[in-house]
């Protein structure tokens, strides 16, 4: 890994991510999660704070040691076990159907095969569990998506190998979720090529 990805991205992860207008978001996209938990790019644990009473424990997937670390504010803080136990969403380290629910949050575009990770999660999930997701991906706009297209290689140098243009809805297809509630806008504040979100849960049949 470069100097850059291990001593920067995750600085720069930690303060985009952790803007005042992501906590709404963060707040809807974890309502309903339960028991045992997987949550891939845990990053700095911006979510720790949104985790409903209904959760018992939170298995972070995260491969950046900054990142990690940079949680540790909030994981002091949690009301519930927070524990990392992997480092990368396409290989996980559970057995099949160990847990209730699972969590992305602006990971998929990071993920060199977002695919081969949502097809781990759907493994370790128990059949009707649910993924719960806000992601950017491609927007709904053909204006938009044509900026993507154009800013994405810049992006994905400095941003740690963050994609803008990633069809996410798609991608859940491929790796066989049902989605169950889809809301696709572009986030208040944030540039349109990089605010086009998609908040949801996809259930694993
Ligand atoms: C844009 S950040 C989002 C962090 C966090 N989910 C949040 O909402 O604040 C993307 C995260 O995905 C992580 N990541 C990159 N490759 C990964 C992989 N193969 N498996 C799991 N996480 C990965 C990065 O280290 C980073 O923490």
């Amino acid at each position: 890994m470069s100097w850059w990805k291990t001593h920067v991205v995750p600085r720069i992860v930690d303060v985009a991510c952790g803007q005042r207008q992501t906590a709404e978001l963060r707040q809807r996209v974890c309502a309903g999660l339960t028991g045992r938990v997987v949550e891939i790019g845990f990053g700095s644990g911006h979510n720790v704070a949104h985790y409903p009473a209904t959760v018992t424990r939170v298995d972070a997937v995260e491969p950046a040691d900054l990142g990690w670390r940079l949680a540790g504010r909030r994981l002091a803080l949690a009301t519930v076990p927070v524990a990392r136990s992997g480092l990368d969403g396409q290989r996980l380290p559970f057995a099949d159907e160990e847990f209730d629910s699972a969590l992305s949050t602006w990971t998929l575009c990071t993920i060199p095969d977002p695919v081969a990770a949502l097809r781990e999660v759907r493994r370790v999930l128990k059949p009707g569990a649910s993924l719960h997701l806000v992601e950017h991906g491609l927007a709904p706009t053909v204006a938009v998506q044509r900026w993507q297209h154009r800013l994405e290689p810049v992006q994905k140098r400095v941003a740690g190998g963050c994609h803008l243009a990633r069809p996410i809805r798609q991608l859940l297809d491929e790796a066989g979720f049902q989605v169950t509630a889809w809301d696709e806008f572009y986030e208040q504040g944030a540039p349109k090529p990089l605010g086009a979100l998609s908040l949801g849960t996809a259930r694993r049949p």
